[in-house]
């Protein structure tokens, strides 16, 4: 009988969240969460598809746990599921089941039928599961401090690099009233901060009829992400609130007000661009385009001067030329970003850019763009940080510094790391630290 169960999980902050979700069904079914594998009856493995690279980890890692699993049951969850082949796996004996983001209610019965010539399969994308009755039990979580809090699973656009509407479906908001207690059950626990998730949370919607976005006709009556913000900051005025991901296209003038308006809600936007060029961003069927980009963030620096704003971009994608590229770094060179995450491009099966396009960028030059981007954006994180110096910044402790035991780091409203001396301050505490030195990533201060 399997009774002990052990969950590790690959690539985004979602799939850090579900973790949370799975373990809270699994411990209200009798099944007992355990941070050793080898005590551990069930391994489940929480996998993300978006790369290639990530991809290839997991089956690194699937062939591993097959090497170490003697009795155990190996399942394997998350974004990689439809996208397995099943049939090699399960005919190999390389895992017993395989479920969904949208199934994870299964589990436990799938686990209490298997035996050992059975095998599950359930990937089916589901248009109606927003988990918003399940309030993620946090007695397993390591950050007391600050916390996930997943608004909208799914995304409604399909970019045509991107596996995720494939993998995880339409947009499925949870209810206001959801998110809002578990965000109060949160500060109660003792939380700080709350990390508002979703693949596109600006285009959060939500009404009485409906949370599936796309059967919204109504937008007026509905609840949308300006209101949801308002919401959380004004019931809950001591606690720290961030969100992610924002699309360019729905970052509305309203959510920069309200943004502007409270104290609690962190000044960072995290505004993935993707690419500076047009022709790229029309291939790519982003929904802006370069300028519209430029006038958001001109919209963002004026209404919250000390806003920090920080973007992804691919490097590489299918057709970009040297002249593309440039007006990648240009535009990186206008905002001169805090914060980025670059990415070499990764020809994903099953999306609209493997069917229609070719992957003629040579991984060299993918690989020597994103060098040039990294290097870029050193100097702009490095000029940023600058300007903190000789500034008071409110900073909530989050945990020992990595490089200094005698020092805490934490984060200030703009996102920047802080390290200082940890005098008789604690983890979760509120504190203004005067900043008296940088480097390109960290801000140290007294
Ligand atoms: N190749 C490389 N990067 C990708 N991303 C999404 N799909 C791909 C891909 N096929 C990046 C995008 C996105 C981030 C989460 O991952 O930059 O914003
Ligand atoms: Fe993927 Fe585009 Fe949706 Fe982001 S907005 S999850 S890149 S399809």
């Amino acid at each position: 009988m399997i009774k002990y169960f052990y969950i590790e999980s690959y690539g985004c902050q979602m799939n850090i969240y579900d973790n949370e979700i799975i373990i809270t069904i699994l411990t209200n079914n009798n099944f007992i969460y355990v941070e050793n594998i080898y005590k551990a009856d069930l391994i489940l493995i929480n996998t993300c598809a978006i790369r290639e690279k990530a991809e290839k980890t997991i089956y690194n890692r699937l062939l591993f746990l097959n090497s170490i699993k003697k009795n155990k049951i190996l399942g394997l969850i998350g974004c990689m599921a439809n996208r397995i082949d099943y049939k090699y796996f399960f005919k190999k004996k390389l895992l017993n089941f395989i479920i969904g983001p949208d199934k994870y209610r299964l589990l436990p019965n799938i686990i209490k039928s298997l035996n050992d010539n059975r095998y599950s399969y359930n990937v089916i994308l589901s248009n109606d599961e927003n988990y918003n009755d399940i309030i993620p039990n946090k007695l397993y979580s390591n950050n007391k401090v600050s916390s996930f809090v997943t608004i909208s699973r799914g995304c409604d656009n399909i970019c045509t690099f991107c596996v995720v509407p494939f993998t995880r479906g339409r947009e499925k908001n949870k209810s206001p009233i959801s998110i809002l207690n578990e965000c109060k059950k949160l500060y109660d626990l003792g939380y700080k901060e709350v990390i508002l998730l979703g693949q596109n949370v600006n285009s959060y919607l939500w009404n009485e009829k409906s949370f599936i976005k796309k059967n919204i006709i109504n937008k007026k009556k509905s609840i949308n992400f300006t209101n949801l913000l308002e919401m959380i900051a004004k019931s809950l005025p001591n606690m720290r609130i961030r969100f992610s991901t924002s699309n360019p296209q729905d970052m509305s003038i309203d959510v920069i007000k309200i943004i502007k308006k409270y104290n609690n809600i962190c000044k960072y936007i995290h505004l993935p661009f993707q690419s500076g060029s047009n022709r790229i961003l029309k291939l790519m069927k982003r929904k802006y385009t370069r300028l519209e980009y430029i006038n958001l963030v001109d919209k963002i620096k004026n209404i919250i001067p000390d806003c920090s704003l920080s973007y992804d971009i691919i490097t590489g994608f299918c057709s970009e030329t040297n002249k593309d590229h440039i007006d990648t770094l240009n535009l990186m060179k206008y905002v001169k970003f805090d914060f980025g995450y670059m990415f070499c491009y990764s020809h994903r099966k099953g999306t609209y850019a493997y069917k229609k396009f070719k992957d003629n960028v040579p991984i060299n030059i993918k690989k020597y763009r994103l060098k040039e981007i990294i290097k870029l954006q050193r100097k702009h994180s490095f000029y940023r940080l600058k300007k903190y110096i000789n500034t008071i910044q409110e900073v909530l402790i989050e945990g020992i510094s990595k490089k200094n035991k005698n020092y805490w780091y934490g984060r200030n409203s703009q996102n920047s790391i802080i390290v200082f001396p940890k005098k008789n301050y604690n983890i979760g505490d509120l504190v203004n630290v005067k900043i008296i030195n940088n480097t390109s990533a960290t801000l140290i201060g007294i």
